[in-house]
Order: structure tokens, then sequence, then C-alpha cells
């Protein structure tokens, strides 16, 4: 499969679209240790950075699933994959991980890479950028019918100063609310952006100021900790005894019900069935970070199916 890879990785850099790099791709490959013949799972396969390495290791391809929910990914999947002979499912992982346990799969590396891909945030017309000026969409699923702009304007101020503090940890959550309502209709990123502009034009923080507004109204628009939560124990079960699951997250809201799940599936009870291996979630080295920044703020969980 190497001549498979090259090409891969050959067109996924002349495009800047499909370019994504993969994220703490040595830790998984070393805590997961795929073996000849292991059945994979990828959640989130995206740009398909991290299926090729465990795909490589595994050459298990008839017995392995893709699954993304986004359009584009699932057509770049489709380009590097359609000669193995792999399952390509596009759905959102809750949906495609019930029905993949209805038909009894079993899998011995399961892997979610959560949130966004670098397309996303590079294609302004994705809606997912506060640096460019998009539509107010923000879907990973371009089928799906709300976007950001239902969020924005059809949303009451109460409702959305909560979703701001919940979903962004926005500490200036309720003055943001305030000024969307009062200059609605919004219809563009950089209009929301400058809400956050205006509410934080004191502040000297290093972050954009629109920062956890848009990661608080993305993860609205696609019911991403909600997903993630009722997906878990679907995973636990598709996960084979002795099989390892993987869960990269990116803030902390996400991170935190991925560690308190197997905390709850794991330690002295007799009837725990995930050992953690890793006790404090790895991140990326100061040489992964200064080679993609995007990294900074990903955290890796790893556990194994007791047998
Ligand atoms: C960080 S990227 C994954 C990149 C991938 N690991 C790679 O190496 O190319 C996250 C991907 O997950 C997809 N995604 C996010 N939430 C999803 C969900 N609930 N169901 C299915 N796909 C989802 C996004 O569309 C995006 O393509």
């Amino acid at each position: 499969m190497t001549l498979h890879k090259n090409k891969k990785q050959e067109k996924m850099h002349q495009n800047p679209h499909t370019k994504h790099t993969p994220v703490l791709l040595a830790e998984i490959l070393s805590s997961v240790s795929p073996e000849k013949g292991e059945r994979y799972l990828d959640l989130t396969a995206g740009y398909g950075g991290h299926a090729t390495a465990i795909l490589d290791a595994t050459d298990n391809y008839k017995e392995s699933v893709l699954i993304d929910r986004d359009g584009y990914a699932n057509m770049e999947l489709k380009r590097q994959f359609e000669l193995t002979g792999i399952e390509i499912i596009h759905q959102d992982y809750l949906n495609a991980s019930r029905r993949l346990l209805a038909d009894k799969r079993q899998f011995d590396i399961i892997v979610a890479d959560l949130g966004v891909s670098s397309p996303h945030l590079n294609e302004g017309s994705r809606g997912f950028s506060f640096n460019d000026v998009g539509p107010l969409d923000m879907r990973m699923d371009q089928s799906q019918e709300k976007t950001a702009w239902h969020i924005v304007n059809q949303t009451s101020e109460q409702e959305l100063s909560d979703l701001l503090w919940r979903f962004g940890e926005e500490p200036k959550a309720r003055q943001i609310a305030r000024l969307i309502v009062k200059n609605r209709p919004l219809t563009t990123t950089n209009q929301l952006a400058e809400i956050a502009v205006r509410v934080w034009r004191s502040s000297h923080s290093r972050t954009h100021p629109a920062t956890r507004t848009f990661q608080a109204i993305r993860i609205a628009v696609n019911d991403e900790l909600g997903q993630l939560a009722e997906a878990l124990p679907v995973w636990l079960r598709l996960l084979a005894p002795g099989g390892r699951i993987a869960i990269i997250s990116f803030h902390s809201l996400e991170d935190r019900i991925v560690k308190q799940f197997f905390v709850s599936q794991s330690g002295e009870r007799y009837d725990a069935e995930l050992l953690l291996l890793t006790k404090r979630p790895l991140t990326p080295s100061p040489q992964e970070l200064a080679h993609n920044p995007r990294s900074r703020s990903a955290k890796l969980r790893v556990a194994v199916k007791q047998k």
C-alpha cells in the first residue's frame, strides 16, 4: 500500500483545501500499536492522515470503516481509498456507529480526532473562520438545515448568552449576545467577529476576541458535545476485547466528557471494562507545535478494553 500512500500524500499537498496535517500521529501509533490484520474504525476520517498510517500497519481494509459527516472529506476519502475496498460512510459518527453496532460489527482500533479540519478553516465559504469573510454557515454536514445563521439570527438573547457561556466559556457572553441581537440580521462571519472585537476592544489577549464566540456557535450548529456524549457508550460496545480506543479533543469541554467517560468505565471495580493507557492526556511535542501550530490545544486519551 506504499504506492497508494505516496500518491495520496502528493495529491493532498497539491491542493491547499484538502491539506490537513494529522495531529499527534506518532503518539497515536505508539499508544495504539496497530498490528497486521486488526480491524480499524476511524470515526472522523477527514483527509485520511491517521487512517493511512494505521491501515498501512494493519493492512486490513476489508473489515475496516472510515466515517466522516463532511461531504468534501468524503469525496477526498473516496479518491484516496477507492481501490482498497474499505467501507466509507458519509454520516455523523453517532448514527453511523449505531448502525455498525446493529450489524454486530467489532473493531480492534477505534480513533476519533474530534472537531474541525484545516480545510474547514481554510475555506472561507464554509463560514468557520473569523479571519475570512464568509456566510454564517459552520455546518460540517452540508446537507443539514440548521446553520450558524439560524442560531445567530433566530435565537433569543438569553439563549444566545447561555450558549456562548456554555459552549465557548465566553466571560463576556451577555454583552456579546446583547450586541448580536441589537445588530440583527447578521449575514457574514466578519460581522459576527466584529461584534466580539467591539466587546473586547480594550483587551490585550493574544487570542482573537472572536475565538470563543465562533467555537460556541460551531459546537451548537453541529451538536458536537451531544454527539460525543451519546456516542461514547456505543464505541465501547463496538470495541473488541483487547481493542484500543484513542480520542483527540481540542477544547476542555470535549476533553472533560472523554475523561469522565473513561474514568467511569475503568478503575478497580469488578465490572470495569477499560484500562487507561494514558493517565494524563498526551499533548503535542515542541517539534509538532513548531511544525503545526493548529495542534496546540490537542489532547489524546487512550484506553484498552479488558479481555
Ligand atoms: C480533525 S479532522 C480529522 C482529520 C483526520 N484525522 C485526518 O488525519 O485527516 C475532524 C473531522 O471530523 C469530522 N467530524 C467532526 N464531527 C463529526 C461527527 N460527529 N461525525 C462524523 N464526522 C465528524 C469533520 O468533518 C472533520 O473532517
